[in-house]
């Protein structure tokens, strides 16, 4: 695919990665992902804001080649991450006039994965302008999207945000522009839970600091970009700012039917008490739907078997993810099943020491559930269905 300009003299020449599936190692990447790249020709100077992941740094010399870019005076990295500097080196081989600019704590981390040299690098302060000509570029700080060290940046004339990984998702696609709002909302709320949520208050200061600003357009460095930013800032704002809705997720794995039995039933007293139920099996989830899940929810029930005297271990990780997540929860339970012991609820609980929630009254059944314990689990559903209640999200 050519390079395509998005306003006058401002081209989108980034890659698109049709084909990645984990990202970090970590992260499932179920429609791909881009790394966009942007190069703004001014009357006087020419900038290019981030680069690409390594592995597709061919296409983006090649779109600046079908530019016909002799020369590139300014490289803007908002952001360290390979995804997105790693074409850097190959940049600047290319134009070895170019310099680097980013922030004093990007120039560090810059010169650490890229060995990039610190007399390449140009560093700026907050809201500090360049210049190239008739096109000026604004530099934002916004630290913790999600590294310390990263930076928005603004191009005045054309009123363009490049926020990097901010507002961005995960999504290979053709389409320049967001085209189908669905699909662009569910890849961009995956990419917030998995990516930004821990850094929610951050990202509260940042949304607030650029309300500022008059954008038009929003180039984020992964999927399509937004030619009507509101779509995007305020499926933010609803993620950061708003309650927790009347939610509740539960990841559970159950070995032989004891613990599936008490979450099929704890659904069914949830759902008829008017709350909404998200349901999980962790031996085949696809995590990122876990972690979008949450971004909502007010209530975390986890379910497991004990075994070797704790949680599954795909719980365990379970609850790591939710923990280091740092959703907006409010309350957290434990339903299980045991066979003659151990310290589930304990080392449960201890895992999940970020969030602020209140521990509601867990429930074990030791074997298959009997009556006692489908009560006790209708006084849980009662008592979520009277918390979500108390706390106005029905
Ligand atoms: Fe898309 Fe933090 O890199």
């Amino acid at each position: 695919m050519r390079p395509r300009e998005i306003r006058p003299r401002v081209y989108c020449v980034g890659a698109i990665d049709w084909d990645r599936r984990l990202f970090d190692a970590l992260i499932p990447l179920p429609d791909g992902t881009s790394y966009n790249s942007y190069l703004i020709k001014g009357s006087e100077k020419t900038a290019l804001i981030d680069s690409v992941d390594p592995t597709t740094q061919d296409v983006l010399i090649n779109h600046l080649n079908q530019l016909g870019i002799k020369n590139i005076d300014y490289v803007i990295a908002n952001h360290a991450e390979q995804d997105h500097s790693g074409a850097i080196p190959r940049a600047l081989e290319k134009y070895p006039q170019a310099k680097v600019i980013a922030t004093p704590k990007c120039k560090g981390v810059l010169a650490d994965l890229l060995m990039i040299p610190e007399d390449k690098i140009i560093t700026v302060s907050d809201k500090e302008t360049l210049s190239l000509g008739d096109k000026t570029l604004e530099f934002i700080y916004a630290s913790w999207v999600h590294w310390p060290e990263t930076m928005l940046t603004y191009l005045r004339e054309d009123k363009i945000l490049f926020p990097c990984d901010l507002f961005g998702s995960h999504l290979a696609t053709t389409d320049l522009y967001v085209t189908d709002e669905g699909q662009v909302y569910e890849a961009s709320k995956r990419y917030y839970a998995e990516i930004m949520m821990p850094f929610r208050t951050s990202i509260q200061k940042h949304l607030e600091k650029i309300e500022d600003y008059a954008i038009d357009i929003i180039a984020p460095s992964h999927g399509p970009v937004y030619d009507k930013p509101e779509f995007i800032l305020k499926a933010y704002h609803n993620w950061v700012f708003d309650e927790p809705k009347n939610i509740v997720v539960l990841p559970y794995i159950s070995m032989h039917g004891s613990t599936r039995k008490m979450v099929e039933y704890l659904v069914e007293a949830l759902t008829q008490r008017g709350v909404t139920v998200k349901q999980f099996d962790l031996a085949v989830t696809d995590i990122g739907k876990l972690a979008m899940a949450l971004v909502d929810a007010a209530t975390m029930i986890i379910g497991t078997p004990t075994v070797l005297t704790g949680p599954h271990p795909n719980v365990a990780y379970a609850a790591f993810l939710a923990n280091v997540l740092r959703p907006k929860l409010k309350f957290v339970s434990i339903i299980g099943s045991y066979g003659w012991g151990g310290r589930t609820v304990e080392q449960l609980a201890g895992m999940l020491s970020n969030l602020k929630v209140e521990l509601l009254e867990p429930v074990l059944s030791k074997g298959f559930p009997r009556e006692a314990d489908f009560k006790a689990l209708d006084n849980l559903a009662e008592t979520i269905a009277k918390k979500h209640k108390e706390l106005n999200f029905v």
